[in-house]
């Protein structure tokens, strides 16, 4: 696939893949190794997860401590970003791994910005969402990406200040079947151009929904190479998997 921009990509008829975290079946999740392994895999692009650090880097890290995917102990909004970048984040998968550290959001768009498509997750909480936006449209402007990545959150208070910030980028609004029932309502002053839903929460009659509400839908996290032959043929636009290599495998046989 050789889409210049995101937009048209989610536009063709093809069904994209992602890689959830990286290829995190089989390399550590958010690491840079993961990343570069999803595009190996044929990826169209990678999911990854940030938060703040205390000095406002865009770190790539899924929790909001660096615990369970580290060597190291503690909340990432309160280490700087060069206490961060001296943890071991690839050792806790396997020692093929180790010496793998916590990337940057600059970092991953320098290393694969330019062959896949990136669904940046914005984790950190709204109470740093002044930080955050400047930070995010800097570096998105300064990577010219604006065209190739989609910004996602469960918070649609940080969506909306984020698309304010960044009109021309597109959001996708991320749900889950137990968040309040206000959340699956159109709330088209978000101004978001994609839903987000788990995959298990879409079939035929939401399809309907989301095409008539002119979104476009993104699933995760499919694994399932059948439950991800069903999505495609449900016409989602993209699915999120943990193993690009064994989804794309499958979808391609059929
Ligand atoms: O963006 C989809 C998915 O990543 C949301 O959940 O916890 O894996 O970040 P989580
Ligand atoms: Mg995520």
């Amino acid at each position: 696939m050789s889409y210049e921009t995101l937009r048209d990509a989610l536009n063709s008829r093809e069904t994209l893949i992602f890689g959830h975290r990286g290829a995190m079946a089989r390399a550590p999740m958010n690491s840079m190794a993961a990343f570069e392994l999803a595009g190996e895999q044929g990826a169209d692009g990678i999911e990854l997860d940030v938060h703040l650090s205390r000095d406002s880097q865009l770190v790539v890290i899924h929790d909001d401590t660096v615990d369970a995917t580290t060597d190291g102990q503690g909340k990432v909004a309160d280490m700087t970003l060069d206490q961060l970048k001296r943890l071991d984040a690839g050792a806790w998968y396997s020692d093929e791994f180790a010496g793998q550290g916590i990337p940057t959001l600059d970092e991953v768009i320098d290393a694969i910005g330019e062959s896949l498509f990136i669904n940046v997750e914005i984790k950190s909480p709204r109470e740093s969402v002044d930080r955050l936006e400047n930070r995010l449209a800097s570096c998105v402007r300064r990577h010219n990406m604006r065209e190739r990545i989609i910004v996602s959150c469960f918070d649609p208070v940080i969506l909306r200040r984020v698309k304010q910030m960044m009109p021309m980028v597109l959001m996708g609004f991320l749900y889950q079947p137990d968040m309040p029932a206000a959340h699956y309502l159109p709330l088209k002053e978000l101004w978001h151009e994609a839903r987000h839903p788990r995959h298990d929460m879409v079939d035929e009659g939401y399809m309907r929904w989301a095409r008539a509400q002119g979104y476009f839908v993104n699933v995760w996290t499919v694994n399932d190479p059948r439950r991800a032959l069903q999505l495609k043929r449900l016409g989602v636009n993209s699915i999120m998997t943990d193993d690009p290599a064994t989804i794309i495998s499958a979808l391609r046989q059929c």
